[in-house]
């Protein structure tokens, strides 16, 4: 990547606790590296993309095509507008879901190639991949007890209700693509405490990025 910033992604399947810790990731990378960071997130980080996030998600169905096309155009926009300028800046960038979300997502149900989907994405955003990109694994049914137990959570989305089935293709293909790419990916375990789970993704965040070891005490950052 040519931009001086520094671009992460976290991925994984609905309710692992990606958009805490990725907050909580970020609060730290900014502390250890005086960086401006930014928290975004796919679908609708800008407010084109609020848009298409809610067209897709809580709309009618889409075909699936098109579907793919949304979360592309929603992916072009927001790094074009949003991520390359914040990553030319300098800032750390941690957005919660990128390329590979379309890819397990949109590939996972079978009627897309993950090829195709994964080019469509590279063409949007003009290829721009994450440095980084965390992975927090976790069992769907686990997940789904712990999305449950989340107050004011709301009504499930569209593709929260298609099932178990689908959630564990999801979780295979998130987890073949980081064994395919591991100088990218690294894959946690997110089925422990919201601190446990943080302190090992800023050991293995630290460790890519040639950062210092983290102290011990993740909780710290989460004031
Ligand atoms: P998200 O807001 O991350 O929800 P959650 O916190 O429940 O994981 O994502 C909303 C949904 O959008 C999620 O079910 C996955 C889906 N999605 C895709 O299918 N393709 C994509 O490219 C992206 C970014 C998300």
């Amino acid at each position: 990547m040519d931009e001086p910033g520094i671009f992460i992604s976290f991925e994984g399947g609905d309710g692992v606790g990606k958009s805490t810790q990725a907050r909580l990731l970020g609060v730290w990378l900014g502390e250890v590296t005086g960086r401006e960071v930014v928290l975004t997130r796919e679908p609708g980080g800008t407010a084109l993309g609020q848009v298409l996030r809610d067209a897709v998600l809580h709309g009618d169905h889409v075909d699936a095509r098109a579907e793919a096309l949304m979360y592309a155009a929603d992916r072009a926009h927001h790094v074009a507008t949003l991520v390359r300028p914040a990553l030319e800046r300098g800032a750390v960038v941690v957005t919660d879901r990128y390329l590979d979300s379309s890819v397990a997502y949109q590939g996972a149900g079978r009627e897309l190639a993950a090829d195709d989907v994964e080019r469509i994405s590279l063409w949007a955003t003009r290829g721009l991949m994450p440095a980084v990109t965390v992975l927090l694994d976790a069992d769907p049914v686990l997940a789904a007890e712990r999305r449950a137990s989340v107050e004011g959570k709301g009504a499930p989305d569209r593709l929260e209700s298609v099932g178990a089935e689908f959630a564990a293709r999801v979780r295979e293909a998130f987890l073949d693509r980081a064994a395919s790419e591991p100088h990218r990916w690294v894959v946690v375990d997110a089925a422990g405490a919201v601190d446990d789970v943080q302190a090992q993704v800023r050991v293995d965040v630290a460790a890519r990025l040639g950062l210092g070891a983290p102290t011990p005490g993740a909780a710290e950052a989460r004031a």
